[in-house]
């Protein structure tokens, strides 16, 4: 198939990239490289041995977004581009709507400008917002508690309306729980723009000496060990996870909202221990304060992704955390020269 993959250079995207191109796909990427580095791409090209067509662009850019979908003719969007931290949303409500809501819109304009009628959309768990239960499958509420699940919620009633509108269309919503690891070369992985606001690569830079030592947000929950407990999945699963949806998207018609997650728990400091094990370094910590807006925890229900897309995480946490050390560790200040 003809995937268009817009966010194509970030951290989930270039791992989707890597995993469509093994899989015989020609592929676009339409990425700003606003939060990532074309030399993500360099090297996918390198680890696969494959060409694809890139376009620098805004997904705002509407002129361009259409002209880029109507000159490649895509089967299927696979839709990464978007703003993504739950922190700044709350400072900056009007750049997330902005970006991920009328972002999509122009890709959707775009698409139907060139003939395409599958999306794969990069979704998030946030959608689902305090648990009403545990753990959350598709059915339960949606209630998210910022501007950036919020964003993500209104692309879903979005989607769900642009396929009730033409029966033929067809989008697949990925919820996403915690990705986290790298690809095992270590040639590409997750490089923050600032300091990470997430665990893994906040510990991760810790363990290589670039952060002195990690905050806990509180060890008061009702947890077992009182710190959160989080889904994390490890980016190579959920890669495959997006290519399971391409396939899946070209044989469906209508939206369906799919949970991407392991189904399992892990605390603050069962993250800390793995991470350990897998580095061979200590990493220093204090027990702060929670942070605000934090749920205590949450784990996905991955039985609907089994049972629609044949697909389930292979990786465990000591995967996950090997592989993040090992991208750390060949890459100290990610992309950018040592
Ligand atoms: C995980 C756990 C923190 C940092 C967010 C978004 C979600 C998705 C993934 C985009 C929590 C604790 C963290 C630190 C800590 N992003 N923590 N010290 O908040 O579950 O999810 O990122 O799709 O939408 O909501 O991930 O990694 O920030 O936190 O103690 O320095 O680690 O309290 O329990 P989160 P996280």
């Amino acid at each position: 198939m003809r995937v268009f993959l817009t966010g194509g250079a970030g951290y989930i995207g270039s791992h989707t990239l890597l995993e469509v191109l093994s899989q015989d796909h020609e592929v676009c990427v339409y990425d700003d490289f606003s939060n990532s580095e074309p030399e993500a791409l360099n090297r996918v090209a390198k680890l696969t041995n494959r060409s694809f067509e890139t376009v620098e662009g805004d997904v705002l850019d509407r002129p361009k977004m259409r002209q880029a979908l109507i000159d490649f003719r895509p089967d299927v969007v696979v839709h990464f581009a978007g703003k993504k931290a739950v922190g700044e949303s709350t400072e900056k409500p009007l750049m997330y709507y902005r970006n991920n809501v009328e972002g999509t819109l122009s890709l959707l304009e775009g698409m139907e400008a060139a003939g395409c009628k599958r999306i794969v959309f990069s979704s998030s768990a946030t959608v689902y917002g305090d648990p009403h239960y545990l753990p959350y499958d598709e059915a339960h509420p949606l209630a998210p508690t910022n501007p950036y699940g919020m964003t993500k919620y209104m692309v879903e009633l979005i989607l769900k309306d642009w396929c009730t509108a033409q029966d033929d269309n067809t989008a697949v919503l990925l919820r996403y729980f915690n990705p986290v690891g790298a690809h095992e070369s270590g040639e590409i992985g997750e490089d923050p723009n600032d300091i990470p606001n997430n665990l893994m690569p906040f510990v991760s830079q810790v363990a290589v000496g670039r952060l002195e030592k990690l905050r806990v947000f509180g060890a008061d929950y009702e947890t077992p060990d009182g710190t959160g407990v989080r889904d994390y999945i490890h980016v190579v699963d959920l890669a495959k996870a997006h290519a399971a949806a391409i396939g899946f998207a070209g044989d469906h018609k209508g939206c369906e909202a799919i949970n991407v997650g392991s189904g399992q728990g892990s605390s603050v400091l069962d993250v800390v221990r793995a991470f350990e094990g897998a580095s061979g370094r200590n990493i220093p910590y204090d027990v702060v304060e929670r942070r605000a807006g934090d749920i205590a925890e949450f784990y996905a229900d991955p039985t609907k992704a089994y049972n629609l897309l044949g697909w389930k995480t292979e990786c465990d946490l000591a995967d996950m955390c090997g592989s993040a050390w090992k991208w750390q560790s060949q890459n100290p200040n990610g992309y950018k020269p040592n």
